[in-house]
């Protein structure tokens, strides 16, 4: 049997009863039978700073080790003011650099994308800005299905259940759509975006 394919999933809020948190558990009950999901919380991430490129905060270094050793990344976020939240952004810059470790953890890297948010566009403006910084960072985002939950009150309990049917079987189709990309993993000039037993 095929070892499992190992998601990273990278939540972009950092607030406890965050709808996107309650989203990604959801995710967590759908996951298809062959794929790992990993959490990874943006707490203690500073702002990023050039000067520290030659010695980045520990938690930076985990998040690019976690990111090359993944092989597909899930961001769970919500939408701030029409855009990408700033902790999301922020983690994105830092793990954008090569840094002493000399590494290009995003180029090639699969990656789905779902949020919620509680207005009408369940975080479609965050997604796209997210689409277009991963046209720079040379990463492979996910096409579809486009998992944006609007009304997000609406559709998860006090609990934090999600109880929207049509929803869930959105973001079991996204997993899936990951796990049809397997492999998917493309040797980039770099070749350092995924370890070598991985590349096609
Ligand atoms: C928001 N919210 C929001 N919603 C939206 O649909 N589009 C937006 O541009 C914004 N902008 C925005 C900015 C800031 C600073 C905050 C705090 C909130 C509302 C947002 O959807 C709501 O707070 C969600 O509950 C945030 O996601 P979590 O934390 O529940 O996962």
């Amino acid at each position: 049997m095929a070892a499992p394919i190992e998601i990273l999933a990278i939540l972009g809020s950092l607030r406890k009863k965050s709808y996107n948190r309650a989203a990604l558990r959801a995710a967590h009950e759908v996951l298809p039978a062959d794929a790992l999901l990993v959490d990874f919380t943006l707490e203690g991430i500073t702002g990023y700073n050039q000067d520290d490129e030659g010695n980045v905060p520990p938690r930076v270094a985990e998040l690019k080790v976690a990111i090359r050793a993944a092989d597909a990344v899930l961001i769970v976020s919500p939408e701030y003011n029409y855009s990408i939240p700033g902790v999301l952004k922020n983690a994105i810059d830092w793990s954008s650099r090569r840094g002493a470790d000399n590494l290009l953890v995003w180029e090639g890297k699969p990656v789905a994308m779902m949020g919620a948010s509680v207005g009408a566009q369940g975080t479609s403006r965050a997604q796209y800005h997210l689409r277009q910084v991963f046209v720079f960072l040379d990463a492979l985002p996910l096409n579809r299905p486009e998992v944006m939950i609007s009304a997000a009150a609406q559709k998860f309990d006090a609990e934090g259940n999600l109880t929207d049917e049509k929803t869930r079987e959105a973001i079991r189709k996204l997993l899936e759509g990951l796990g049809r990309g397997r492999g998917d993993c493309r040797p980039r000039k770099s070749q350092t975006s995924c370890p070598p037993e991985r590349r096609k």
